[in-house]
């Protein structure tokens, strides 16, 4: 059976760029997702006028029964999955009129609850030497750096997926009961979700190194940079090949590296998210 890649949300921006990448340096299938069937077809036939051959399946992160459907995909047709690069994301744009309260919930979501649930079904059927990139942002380290401390030590004590689970839950309710900064969280859901993510990549790194039935499995966060997509309002100045750049490393990992592992990365460079020094 052909090796297999998966990139979440790539119907368009940073993750049709990532597929493009694949396309052509990844010796496997290369699987481009989106939730609606028609924008990802068209994105697979634009990237056919290239010359390139990505495979097509459909993929709602927010929906249980759609995240099964393409699991049962790879388990008939490939008997596992090699390259995961969760990259489907959200966010509200500056001028969004919804209350925070509802920008909490739909964003964290989206982005943490949503990744974590193709995490969830895609862990048991990674294969030895499978690579997983979680498309975060420094976002997520400025985020963690608005905490208060004592909410900094909670999080940085969170050592299951349940606890970040929790502390992410936790969140949205203080933001639902208006108690945001009485218990030390920032102003942002973007931030807040993706900070949820690369905890999230540590903690399941440790899920895979204590497993003695598969090696060397390796999943890493990583931030693309500031990039020309629809998220920006095209306000970034990368472009998306370039954004796509580091989670393709990523994705791209060579056998048995001994980092990054369940680490962040940026700009091609291992960073510590929760320390990384913001030059503005
Ligand atoms: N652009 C930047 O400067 C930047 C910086 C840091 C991090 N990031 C991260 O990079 C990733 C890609 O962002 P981008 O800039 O390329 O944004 P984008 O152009 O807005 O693309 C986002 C992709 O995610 C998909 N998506 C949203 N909700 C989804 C869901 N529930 N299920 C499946 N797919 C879903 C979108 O699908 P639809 O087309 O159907 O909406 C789209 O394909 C995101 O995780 C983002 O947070 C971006």
């Amino acid at each position: 059976m052909n090796k297999v890649a998966v990139v979440s949300g790539s119907n368009k921006g940073i993750g049709y760029a990532i597929v493009r990448g694949l396309c052509k340096q990844f010796n496997g299938d290369v699987i481009l997702t989106s939730r609606d069937e028609s924008r990802g077809r068209e994105a697979v036939s634009s990237l056919e006028k290239e010359g390139l051959h990505p495979k097509f399946h459909q993929l709602d992160i927010e929906d249980a029964s759609s995240i099964e459907q393409l699991k049962e995909h790879l388990v008939q047709n490939y008997g596992g999955l090699d390259v995961l690069v969760n990259n489907a994301g959200f966010a509200f744009k500056q001028a969004a009129t919804e209350p925070f309260s509802e920008q909490a919930e739909v964003t964290v979501r989206i982005n943490y609850l949503g990744t974590l649930a193709v995490m969830k079904a895609m862990m048991p059927i990674l294969r030895s030497g499978a690579r997983v990139a979680n498309v975060s942002s420094l976002a997520g380290s400025y985020a963690f750096q608005k905490c208060s401390k004592p909410l900094q030590s909670k999080l940085q004590a969170a050592d299951t997926i349940d606890a970040v689970t929790d502390l992410m839950t936790c969140f949205v309710q203080s933001a639902k009961n208006n108690t945001l900064e009485t218990e030390g969280w920032p102003s942002s859901a973007y931030g807040t979700s993706k900070l949820g993510l690369c905890m999230l990549s540590s903690i399941i790194q440790k899920h895979f190194d204590a497993d003695s039935t598969r090696s060397d499995i390796i999943i890493n966060a990583c931030c693309p940079g500031h990039v020309d997509t629809q998220m920006t309002d095209h306000m970034g100045s990368k472009t998306i090949d370039e954004g796509a750049e580091t989670p393709l490393l990523l994705a791209l990992l060579p056998p048995n590296v001994s980092e990054p592992r369940g680490q962040f990365m940026t700009e091609g460079k291992i960073e510590d998210w929760m320390k990384y020094e913001f030059n503005f």
